[in-house]
């Protein structure tokens, strides 16, 4: 396998805010006069920041299929619906709410909220929980930089998350296309929240989020089933009790609040020993087996220690 150093990026090759959030503004602007639909949902801000030493140095999946092959309930629920309806989401502007156990909670502006000098590239392996797994070059900053701003109180041993809920925009939260309760809604414990491999990403591929993929700003915690990253995220509440989580309301025996990539314990429908790689030559490519914790085990085991894994699934 070939390893590459991370490189340093100097500073200068690194967009300032304002010349991303400009280029939003440019593209709401240019929405307006109908030149969307030319410039399209995938016309997309460059964004850098330095690759983090967290990432894998396995081959990223091609742009095209992490782009195409999506997970997102609020346009629908097959792979392709995403990328095909999430283009009318409107993402700028977009506030975030941090409220709950903080001794300052507030409303962001996402610019305010996401410094891009602080950006990073972590490139990350994601392991869906329905047998599939992606290799993604993230672009984002550590959870706990954002929740260290509002100051979280000793009471706080939570996090939860909510998505948007934008049904004029968002087809799959009217009529007959619902297939969750809405907001989509997750939670970490405040520990796994605050660990460094807990990111809150605004871009993949050199790019801001393409509108499928999350857009403006979603979670990834790369030892958990994809499920946990949830997406357009509008409000961080910190919290005493253990939040509700969409999957875990959806389906209670087949969906736990942990969600732990475990190779050991297997979904009540299949098993997880195994997982297909996306982009690797489709139903007849090779399975790799599945990693403990999707492969960050030596960095996440110890938040685990003396849990039963199959209880806390
Ligand atoms: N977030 C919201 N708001 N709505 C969703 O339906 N799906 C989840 C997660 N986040 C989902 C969501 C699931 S099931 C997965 S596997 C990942 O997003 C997929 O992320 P990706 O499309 O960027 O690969």
């Amino acid at each position: 396998m070939l390893i590459v150093p991370p490189r340093e990026i100097p500073a200068s090759e690194i967009t300032p805010p304002s010349a991303y959030l400009r280029r939003r503004e440019f593209l709401a602007g240019a929405a307006g006069l109908g030149l969307g639909a030319l410039l399209g949902p995938a016309a997309a801000a460059p964004l850098a920041g330095a690759k983090s030493p967290f990432s894998t140095n396995e081959t990223p999946t091609p742009r095209a299929d992490v782009t195409s092959y999506n997970n997102f309930y609020e346009f629908g629920g097959g792979k392709s619906d995403p990328a095909a309806r999430a283009g009318s989401l409107t993402t700028s502007p977009w506030t975030v709410e941090i409220d709950g156990l903080v001794a300052k909670p507030a409303k962001y502006a996402l610019e305010d909220l996401i410094r891009p000098s602080a950006l990073e590239e972590r490139v990350y392996r994601m392991r869906c929980v329905e047998g599939w797994s992606m290799v993604i070059p993230w672009i984002g900053v550590p959870l706990a930089a954002v929740l260290a701003r509002a100051e979280p109180l000793g009471a706080a041993k939570y996090v939860a998350f909510e998505s948007l809920v934008r049904p004029q925009e968002m087809p799959g939260q009217k009529g007959l296309l619902q297939l969750l309760p809405w907001p989509y809604v997750e939670g970490l414990r405040l520990d796994e929240a605050l660990h460094p491999l807990t990111l809150l990403a605004v871009g993949l591929y050199g790019e801001t989020l393409p509108n499928q993929n999350g857009a403006p700003l979603r979670l990834v915690v790369p030892w958990k089933y994809g499920f946990k990253g949830i997406k357009s995220i509008v409000r961080i509440s910190l919290v005493e009790t253990e939040p509700k989580t969409s999957w875990n309301l959806q389906n209670p025996r087949e969906y736990g609040f942990y969600s732990n990539v475990n190779p050991r314990v297997d979904h009540p429908r299949w098993s997880q020993a195994t997982e297909r790689r996306i982009g690797e030559g489709g139903l007849f490519a090779r399975r790799r087996p599945t990693l403990m914790f999707n492969g960050y085990a030596d960095q996440v085991a110890g938040l685990y220690a003396g849990m039963d894994l199959g209880s806390y699934f």
